[in-house]
This record gives structure tokens, sequence and C-alpha cells, in this order.
């Protein structure tokens, strides 16, 4: 199969303070098939190179705010990937010259000769495509997307794997549902590189990170002149995302404002920019994380319906590790391989004690506590194996009888996990809940009040 698929559209991101030189570039290079977007300073187009979201830059020298060789610099540090050509007046030859040898592709002179400026363009964009290409390969030689492994033999993670090699060539939307560190980016990734998108971009949103009115922006970009200040276009995330994948982490917190322009996205495809007033077709896989109970949130009105459903196409959900010991030792030893490879030291596994321990820890932070603590235990293990000593004090310190404590449940919670499990059977409604657990309402209303799970 050939790794960069047909479709490939290259993006490009052209920075040059003088308008006319911007416009011309932009219109000659679509004229080649390439995406472009345009920035009139180097911080705004820095946000987006931080992205990864370009696979060529075209980059004025001389720039009102960060000088080009800034921006050379960061864009080799974010990817290996991305082509640089500059943009020198004559008097600055040095420059340039001083340009390729940090790594840019080539530099073309002012006044441009657009021919000569599409010619090293198409020439960068080549090495690109190969570069791609190459990368793809040698992901295949290492048994396929090795980075995004799911570890684990219980039967819930066998699930999850047999769930993402069956939905992952699919273009449908999954949302996948897991308390905090769980792996939900990890099985996002996992599916993108499934599928026939994974040489174009995935690029992870966090809802909760932005402010009400910011997310539109960042989600959909904006027209120029849309508001003050907007004084270049600029291409949203779902529009920079264009053939791969967009994670949308955390969609449990997005604004009931925003949550209706999603829907509209969701079932139209197209996304209508900030200010904007043509639709845009955007091809975007849409994968959404939550670490609550969606349906929950539906239920209690903080959530859309109709938005649940579009994005709930296929749900994977994913065990807390507490539910699932038997993982533990081989993502142990998973992490000691990874860490101590990474740390050049020589960590094969671990003492008897230190397993048993672990077992018996609660996790709450899921895997993400487990890499954790496994990193540190091998950056300070003095052996080849991983001591008690090696372990976070608040840990090694627990007593078996703290052990068991955290093991097991008590009572209350107990019930509270029970009256949530019946009330998701339900749907949440409380007179069926309440008719399950043979209690009467009143009861039930205190008890969820006491509980907080209204
Ligand atoms: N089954 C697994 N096998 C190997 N590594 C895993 C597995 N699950 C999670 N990890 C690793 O654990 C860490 C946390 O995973 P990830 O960031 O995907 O969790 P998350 O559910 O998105 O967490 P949060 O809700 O806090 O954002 C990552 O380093 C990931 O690679
Ligand atoms: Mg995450």
């Amino acid at each position: 199969m050939h790794p960069v698929t047909a479709d490939w559209q290259p993006r490009v991101a052209v920075i040059d303070d003088e308008m006319i030189s911007r416009r011309e570039i932009k219109r000659g290079l679509e004229r080649e098939g390439y995406l472009v977007e345009t920035f009139a300073d180097g911080t705004s187009a820095l946000r987006q190179i931080e992205q990864n979201a370009f696979d060529l830059i075209i980059c004025d020298l001389k720039l009102p705010d960060i000088s080009g060789m800034d921006i050379l610099k960061r864009a080799c540090e974010v990817s290996h990937r991305t082509e640089v050509i500059m943009i020198t007046g004559f008097s600055s030859i040095e420059s340039a010259i001083e340009a390729i040898r940090s790594g840019a592709f080539h530099y073309v002179t002012k006044p441009l000769k657009m021919a000569e400026l599409r010619a090293l363009a198409s020439q960068a964009l080549t090495k690109v495509k190969l570069k791609i290409e190459k990368e793809a390969l040698e992901k295949e030689l290492f048994s396929g997307p090795r980075n995004y492994q799911i570890i684990g033999h219980s039967k819930a993670i066998e699930q999850v794997r047999q769930m993402i090699k069956k939905v992952a060539p699919l273009s449908c939307n999954v949302l996948i549902q897991g308390e905090s560190g769980t792996g939900k980016e990890l099985v996002a990734r996992a599916l993108h590189c499934g599928s026939k998108r994974r040489n174009n971009p995935f690029i992870s949103f966090n809802c909760g990170s932005f402010a009400e009115e910011l997310i539109a922006n960042e989600l959909f970009g904006h027209e120029k002149g849309a508001f003050t200040g907007a004084i270049e276009t600029k291409l949203g995330l779902l529009e920079s995302a264009h053939k791969g994948t967009i994670f949308l982490d955390e969609i449990g917190t997005m604004p009931m404002s925003m949550q209706i322009k999603l829907l509209r996205f969701v079932q139209e495809r197209t996304i209508l920019r900030v200010g904007g007033i043509k639709p845009i077709a955007v091809d975007v896989r849409l994968i959404a994380a939550s670490n609550q109970d969606l349906n929950r949130a539906v239920v209690n009105k903080k959530f859309r319906q109709d938005l649940y459903y579009r994005l709930k196409v296929v749900l994977i959900t994913l065990p807390p590790l507490r539910s699932r010991l038997e993982d533990i030792p081989v993502l142990v030893n998973h992490f000691i391989t990874r860490y101590s490879h990474a740390f050049g030291k020589h960590v094969t596994g671990v003492s008897p004690g230190v397993l048993d321990i672990l077992c018996n820890y609660p996790f709450p932070g899921n895997i993400r506590e487990l890499e954790h603590i496994i990193e540190s235990a091998v950056a300070l293990a003095e052996d080849t194996v991983i001591r008690r000593a090696d372990l976070p004090p608040d840990i090694q310190n627990l007593s078996f009888n703290n052990l068991q404590q955290q093991k097991w449940p008590s009572l209350e919670e107990y019930e509270k996990d029970y009256i949530q499990k019946v009330l998701v059977k339900t749907g949440y409604k409380k007179q069926a809940a309440a008719r399950i657990l043979k209690i009467p309402r009143t009861t039930l209303w205190r008890k969820l009040k006491r509980f907080n799970l209204q």
C-alpha cells in the first residue's frame, strides 16, 4: 500500500508582513492545489506551527515581531518533516545562506518571481512526501503503530483492542469514556493510526482548557476582520485537521452554545469561520473523550442528547486499572522496558514484594499513575530490579492493613456504586430506580444528595 494517499493535500504557511506579497503567494500556490494559510506576523504563525500543522513554511526573514530565523528554528524543533523556504531582500543574502545552514530548504529573493517560488515549493514538498513515506514504512516494519500499543491481558482490554481493529478503518465517530489516565488519548491515536488517515494530522483539542468565547475561534477559525484584532484569516483546528482526525478531549465540559455549533458541523460536515458566510467542506474524523458519564450529563440537561447520539456511533469504555489487576504485571514490564531504555539503564524487573504492593494499590490515577511510579522507580533503581525502597514513599509505606482497606470499598461506597448502576440502567429515571431498589422515592432522593449523584 502506498503510505501517502493520493488525496494528500500539502499544507503551506505563508508568513510575510507585506499584504500584497502574501496575497500573491497564496493565490499562486492555491492554484497548485495546496492548502495555504497566511500570517502577517510571527507570533500568530508560531501558534499554528506548534500544532505541527504545516508541511511547508514560506517565511519572510524580516518580520515585525519575531525573526524569520527563530521561526525556522522552532519549526525544525516541532517537526523534522516540515520544510522551510525563506524570503529575503537582496541585501540579506548572507543571512539567507545562514538560514540554509540552520535547516531551511532554500531561499527566494524579493521582488518575488512566482514561477521560481512555485518550483521550489514543489521540490520541497516532494522531499516532505518522501519523508512521510519513509516514516510510514519504518512504522510498518516495527509491527504497526508501536507507540500506540495497548498493553494488557485482561478480557476487557482484549475487547478494546478488538473494537479498535474493527472500527479504526471506518471513518465513523467514536466516543471514548473512562476515568482519568485509563488511556483515552492512546486509544484515539491508535484509531487514527489504524485508519487511512494516518499520514494526515491528528489534532487534539481539550474542550476544558479554553474560555467559551475562544472555543469557536480555535475550532472554526475566523475571517479577516471578523473582530478587532483579526487582521488575518485564521484556519481553525477542524480545517487544519482536514483528511485527518480531531480528538475532542473532555467533551463533557463543552458549553451548550458550542455544542449546537459542533452538532451543525457533525451533521453537515461543513464549517463556518467566525465572521464568515461561506460554508467550507471539511473531511475530518471525530473522536471525542470524556471522563464523566455523558449519558448522565444528558439526563441532567448539561449535554445535548442529539449531539451525544451523533458522537457515540461507537462507544469504547475503558475500565479502571483496579478492575483488571491481571494487567498490572505486563504494564509494569512494559514501562520498565520503556524507561530503562530511555534512561540508558539495565533494569529488567521488580522484586517480588513490589508486585504485591502494586497489585494491592487502587491506582486512582490509573495507568498514567502506574507509569509515573515505574518511571521514577527506574530512575532511582541502583540494581537491575526495582526494590520496595525505589517506590514513592507514600506507596512503599502502605501497611498491609491500609492496602486491605483501600482494596475493599466501605459499605457506603458499595451502596453508592450500586445506586449508580441502577440509575444508569433506568436511564436516570428516579421512580423506576426507587422501585428496583425497593426504597421510597424520598429516601432515594436523600441518598442521591448525600452521594452527590444528582
Ligand atoms: N493499555 C495501555 N497500554 C500501554 N500504555 C497505556 C495503556 N493505557 C494507558 N497507557 C499510557 O498511560 C498514559 C495515560 O494515557 P492517556 O493519556 O491516553 O489517558 P487519558 O485517559 O487520556 O487520561 P486523562 O483523562 O487524564 O486525559 C499514557 O502515557 C499512555 O501511553
Ligand atoms: Mg487525555
